[in-house]
């Protein structure tokens, strides 16, 4: 006998939604992967129904105004920057985090507005990155056996069997947590950075060990020549008229919080997902007849799809045909994350039948999660050659298909942690223990970013100049 299909916790259905072919929570009776069943069920529902209710974070037109940036990239005329942590954690929404982040962001988007004279496109998994999919449902820490940790949007990182209980109110935790977040980055954005358009102030001192070093020191001070110009014709107006635009994005994994935080809105057709500006479907939720391609289907927001081994062409060409039926530029982006040594295999004939079938999407290369490995002593890490590798593979795949490469997604950090090796700094196996953060996986710190983001123009430069 098969197994009894897993669909989720029953949700009650709002009257008015009955009765129409999509909603929010018409995904509810499809099966289900990666999001855990809540044993409180009655807390899941007040949770889910207060969640309904608060006020959206962000606004319809902020999430037209990212698919027309998007469907410029697809046209080539731009290049997206994702990136962000791993996995959010409740306890890092604090200030120096969200503003090193944005830091690195900004200056990441220097160096390549810079090298490649074309406008950037800044998405961060921030404000809302709270869910993980795991490849294993139970780990044991010290002879007990629990669930594993699933973010802090289900459970808790403690280890033990109690905390480890998926908790509805994390729900609207996460939503709070998401909102202050996203106020601080709103604030920040506005005003606050000008001083971080001096170069003058970037940390590059590390740079100095590179083989790059005199080019990076030009480009620098090509910048700060620039600004400085700027500032001396019109006085004041480079700060202040070029307000930061930085939008959110997450993994659309636990549904009942995106689900929750799709509305409609006034005098527009469809729904929107107002919980962060682009939302992504996982390597592991990707079944065509699943719920979250159900969900996803259904909403207005740019939609990023992972796209890595194991996959199934037809079945991901099914997946592209259903959330963007009618070809809409700026809807879908796609992001290849392969793994260095299969790149070459998969990626020519995946570029091939997607052009063949006529889908104008956005090509974005994730070079993190295909690279993931264990060091003796159980350390999970990833080498920043591995990463660049990916990254310029994927460049000469697209260059050879005639195909435009927009973007990459990085999992990044603007702090001093110690999480991939390699990089100007030659960070090795030992140093990892250093300042090993993450709670799920290892991140480039500040200057192994920003020596990506420069390699990054090289290679794009490559291609496309
Ligand atoms: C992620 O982006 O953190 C992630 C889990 O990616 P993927 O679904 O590609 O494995
Ligand atoms: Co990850």
């Amino acid at each position: 006998m098969s197994p009894k299909p897993k669909t989720a916790n029953p949700i009650e259905i709002p009257k008015v939604l009955e009765g129409e072919g999509w909603h929010p929570l018409s995904w509810s009776n499809k099966e289900i992967q990666q999001l855990p069943a809540y044993p409180d069920t009655e807390a899941l529902q007040q949770a889910y129904n207060k969640l309904r209710s608060y006020p959206p974070l962000i606004t319809s037109w902020e999430i037209e105004a990212l698919r027309e940036k998007l469907a410029s990239v697809s046209d080539g005329k731009s290049f997206l920057l994702q990136g962000g942590d791993c996995a959010e954690t409740f306890d890092a929404c604090k200030a120096p985090k969200i503003v090193n982040l944005l830091k690195l962001m900004l200056q990441m988007s220097f160096i390549l507005v810079h090298e490649m004279g074309t406008p950037i496109v800044r998405v961060g998994r921030i404000a809302g990155q709270y869910a993980k999919p795991r490849s294993k449902d139970f780990e044991t820490i010290n002879g007990v056996e629990m669930l594993n940790y699933r973010g802090d949007l289900i459970n808790s990182f403690q280890p033990s069997r109690e905390a480890r209980i998926p908790d509805p109110n994390r729900l609207i935790e996460a939503y709070e947590k998401s909102a202050l977040s996203l106020n601080f980055l709103r604030a920040l954005s506005d005003e606050g950075f000008a001083d971080l358009q001096h170069p003058e102030q970037w940390e590059l001192d590390f740079m100095q060990n590179n083989e790059f070093y005199k080019e990076y020191e030009a480009m620098v001070n090509s910048i700060h020549k620039a600004i400085n110009f700027m500032e001396t014709i019109t006085p004041n107006t480079f700060s202040t008229l070029h307000k930061v635009d930085i939008y959110t994005s997450h993994e659309a994994l636990n549904l009942y919080y995106d689900s929750a935080q799709t509305k409609r809105v006034p005098r527009k057709t469809g729904w929107f997902n107002l919980s962060g500006h682009m939302v992504w479907l996982g390597n592991r939720t990707k079944q065509l007849d699943g719920a979250h391609v159900e969900y996803l289907s259904g909403i207005r927001n740019p939609i990023g799809i992972k796209v890595g081994p194991p996959f199934d062409l037809d079945e991901t060409l099914a997946i592209l045909d259903k959330l963007n039926p009618s070809h809409e530029s700026g809807k879908i982006v796609l992001i290849t994350r392969m793994g260095v040594d299969n790149v070459e295999k998969h990626l020519p004939s995946f570029i091939r039948a997607v052009k063949q079938n006529g889908h104008p999407v956005v090509w974005s290369c994730d070079p993190m999660h295909g690279n993931t490995f264990a060091t003796v002593n159980n350390v999970k890490t990833r080498s920043f050659n591995h990463i660049l590798n990916e990254i310029k593979s994927t460049f000469a795949v697209h260059r050879a298909e005639g195909s435009y490469l927009g973007g990459v997604h990085l999992e990044l950090t603007g702090d001093n942690v110690t999480e991939c090796v390699g990089g100007a700094n030659g960070l090795n196996e030992k140093g990892l223990d250093r300042n090993y953060e993450t709670y799920c996986d290892p991140r480039l710190n500040y200057e192994q970013s920003l020596e990506m983001a420069f390699l990054v123009a090289k290679e794009w430069n490559k291609s496309y100049r």
